[in-house]
């Protein structure tokens, strides 16, 4: 998700135009939490057992089509089982807590006062979300808002504890939350961040893969210091994460064909952010209505929803709509990442159930795919060469 300008998760969108977030307390957002140094002999001691890649379930959140996948993590002393997204769109953990009862009733909430190693820095911070964690662009820019309270405690994956972990625990948020099946956000960006940041001291690699699978296949997992080989049917085609990136995954794009063809302006180099938080892709305004005129001329604005697009359900399941999006390997070779012609159609619009919304939200300035390209392919997230990689999953096109 990004924040406030950027996709994420449900939330998680911390951030703005490109990367996550936007804060709401006026300052400018990056916030940067990062664990603190693992005491050395510590580190040496788990080192010594050995730091290799292990995996962890994630569970997708499928309502019609496939959401968000989410993963537990511990937190505190003794540890609390908490399920967060692992958000490729942001960079900054948070998830709701029992110092904001009521209005995070309906999700799990840490309970601070249970914790030994739990401290509050005692300073509160507001962030709203560009994007939401469904497929609806996000209208009002009190829509999404987390009122969060920064801290730190011990954070535990992998049976691996990282101590002193910076984190925010929400203490309000607007209703648009309360329904989702997790508690927050894990933000994973390109640089390792939290808990990963200590296992990385510790001596993992700098790496995670992602298996972000359709809901009929199951299985989804985040793979944390390498990949899953049992969950890769290809070679994996590498792509260098163009320098200056600050944090946030994205490749250089040169291309963008539907169905085989293009046009000069979806022929222009553009940059394309990964988010794992956010379900559906944003392009510019004139980008996706270029893209929308190659598939149908039916495809129009949805005018109570400002970003959205749609047809009638009746006309949409024929629609042939396979985007193809060209980068470039690190050795100079051109390949595509296709968003099949399945994804197009992400539901029934509440408001008016004979219209379907289509895949793409338009968003000047952010141009940005998220689970429906990811659950194509195995994604490689190689924090230490600052490239991505991408393999077929052996997922059918067509799921
Ligand atoms: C997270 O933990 C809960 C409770 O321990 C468990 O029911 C759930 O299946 C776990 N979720 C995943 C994705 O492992
Ligand atoms: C880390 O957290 C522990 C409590 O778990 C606390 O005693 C210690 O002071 C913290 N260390 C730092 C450097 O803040
Ligand atoms: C936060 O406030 C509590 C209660 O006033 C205090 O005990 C604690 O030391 C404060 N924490 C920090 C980091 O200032
Ligand atoms: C929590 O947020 C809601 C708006 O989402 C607001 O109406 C309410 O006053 C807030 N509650 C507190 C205690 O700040
Ligand atoms: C990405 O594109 C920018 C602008 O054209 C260029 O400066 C940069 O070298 C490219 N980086 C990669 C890794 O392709
Ligand atoms: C990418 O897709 C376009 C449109 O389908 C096609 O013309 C091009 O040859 C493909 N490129 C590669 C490297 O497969
Ligand atoms: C697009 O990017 C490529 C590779 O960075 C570069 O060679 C080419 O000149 C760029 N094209 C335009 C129109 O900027
Ligand atoms: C979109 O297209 C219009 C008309 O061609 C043009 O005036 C405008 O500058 C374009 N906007 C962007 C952001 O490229």
């Amino acid at each position: 998700m990004l924040t406030s300008a950027v996709v994420g998760l449900v939330a998680c969108a911390l951030s703005v135009a490109g990367t996550d977030a936007v804060a709401t307390t006026g300052s400018p957002y990056k916030i940067s939490l990062a664990s603190r140094k693992i005491p050395k002999g510590h580190a040496a001691a788990l080192r010594r057992r050995g730091m290799t890649a292990f995996s962890i379930p994630l569970d997708d959140q499928f309502d019609g089509t496939d959401l968000q996948w989410f993963g537990n993590i511990s937190v505190g002393t003794p540890p609390q089982t908490i399920p967060v997204v692992f958000d490729t769109g942001s960079e900054t953990l948070e998830f709701t807590s029992t110092q904001c009862g009521a209005p995070c009733a309906n999700q799990i909430m840490f309970d601070t006062e249970k914790s030994s190693t739990y401290i509050s820095y005692n300073q509160t911070f507001s962030i709203a979300f560009a994007t939401g964690g469904g497929v609806n662009p996000v209208i009002s820019a009190d829509e999404y808002v987390l009122t969060m309270l920064a801290g730190e405690d011990t954070i535990t994956v992998g049976g691996i504890a990282t101590p002193n972990v910076s984190l925010y625990t929400v203490i309000n948020q607007t209703e648009a939350f309360a329904s989702d099946p997790y508690s927050g956000i894990q933000g994973m960006s390109t640089q390792a961040q939290g808990f990963f940041a200590g296992l990385v001291q510790q001596g993992l690699p700098a790496m995670f893969g992602m298996y972000l699978t359709p809901k009929i296949i199951g299985n989804a997992e985040l793979t944390l210091g390498g990949v899953d080989e049992s969950k890769i049917f290809s070679d994996i085609l590498w792509s260098e994460v163009p320098a200056g990136s600050d944090g946030t995954w994205q490749l250089n794009s040169s291309q963008i064909s539907v169905n085989g063809y293009t046009t000069p302006l979806l022929a222009s180099n553009r940059t394309v952010i990964f988010d794992s938080g956010t379900s559906n892709a944003y392009f510019d305004t004139n980008t996706t209505e270029a893209i929308y005129a190659m598939i149908s001329p039916n495809i129009k604005p949805y005018a109570s929803e400002p970003g959205a697009y749609g047809i009638a359900c009746s006309e949409i399941g024929t629609l042939p709509a396979t985007l193809d999006l060209t980068f470039t390997t690190i050795t100079g070779e051109p390949f595509n990442l296709t968003i099949p012609s399945s994804e197009l159609n992400v539901g029934p619009f509440s408001d008016d159930p004979s219209t379907c919304q289509t895949l793409i939200n338009a968003f000047d300035g952010l141009e940005l795919v998220g689970g429906s390209l990811l659950k194509h392919y195995y994604s490689v997230w190689d924090l230490s060469n600052q490239r991505m990689g991408f393999a077929w999953n052996g997922v059918p096109q067509w799921l």
